[in-house]
């Protein structure tokens, strides 16, 4: 069976795709950053006979993220899934009526940290595990991005320090794909759609479920031909 590697495992669409994944058999080692407070994750895992492996990391502890490599460096890891992300450093979710990352409204600590967690850490986490990667199956990394992220749909502006962040991880993981395609690794950002988590309203579209169904098909389907590509919950593709 497949293995899977992924950040932000303990809630919303993270944890739809680890328990989506699990059923179908996967080994996962889910990382989050306070697994003991973890209860849903902790259940799973309880009644996977071993399938699923729990790992806390802080994904501004780059130092961590380099001990995990360390710790799986023997390991086959089939799929990356940097999952984790954060729309603010203070209140963790969109809420069309705050003003604070509006044009104005520069935070220059808060900016720098959701790009560390964005995209910083995601590459970080690819270095450390891009041998595990390499010498599985699949060779497959992923980047959770948002449609918040694509320079041409952005007509209303706002949300400049998330926004920047996922228009980053887009450059990057295109970056990653053309470097590591002749090692046979896919790469590529993946929105997930708009869910309704604790980071989103209420009212957004998709349950966590059907991002997470989505998110395992593309997953499942994915080949060289992604790589790069912005790709989207359901298979298709984003305008950059
Ligand atoms: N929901 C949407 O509509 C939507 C749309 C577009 C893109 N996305 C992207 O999809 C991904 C998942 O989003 P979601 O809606 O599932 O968000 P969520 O429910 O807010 O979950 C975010 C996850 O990231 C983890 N995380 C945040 N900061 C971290 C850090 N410094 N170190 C380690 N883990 C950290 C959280 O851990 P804690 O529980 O410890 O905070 C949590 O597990 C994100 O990258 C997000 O930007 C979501």
């Amino acid at each position: 069976m497949p293995t899977l590697l992924i950040t932000g495992a303990n809630r919303g669409i993270g944890f739809g795709v680890v328990r989506l994944l699990a059923a179908k058999g996967w080994r996962i080692h889910a990382t989050c950053r306070q697994p003991a407070q973890a209860e849903e994750l902790q259940a799973l895992a309880r009644n996977s006979a071993g399938q699923i492996t729990l790992h806390r990391l802080e994904l501004l502890d780059f130092p961590a993220i380099e001990s995990l490599g360390v710790t799986l460096r023997d390991e086959a890891i089939d799929v990356l899934f940097n999952n984790a992300g954060v729309m603010n450093m203070a209140q963790r979710r969109y809420d069309p009526a705050l003003t604070t990352q509006d044009f104005g409204h520069t935070d220059v600590e808060e900016w720098t940290k959701v790009f560390q967690v964005n995209v910083v850490a995601p590459m970080k986490m690819a270095e450390a595990v891009v041998e595990s990667i390499a010498r599985s199956e699949r060779k497959t990394i992923i980047t959770a991005t948002s449609v918040m992220g694509s320079i041409r749909l952005n007509t209303t502006g706002r949300w400049h320090h998330y926004r920047t962040t996922k228009a980053a991880v887009n450059q990057m993981m295109r970056g990653m794909a053309a470097e590591l395609r002749p090692r046979g690794i896919i790469c590529f950002p993946l929105h997930p759609g708009s869910v309704r988590t604790e980071m989103n309203f209420a009212a957004a579209p998709l349950s966590i479920e059907e991002s997470a169904a989505g998110i395992v098909k593309v997953i499942e389907n994915a080949s060289l031909k992604n790589s790069g590509r912005y790709m989207t919950w359901n298979g298709e593709e984003m305008v950059w």
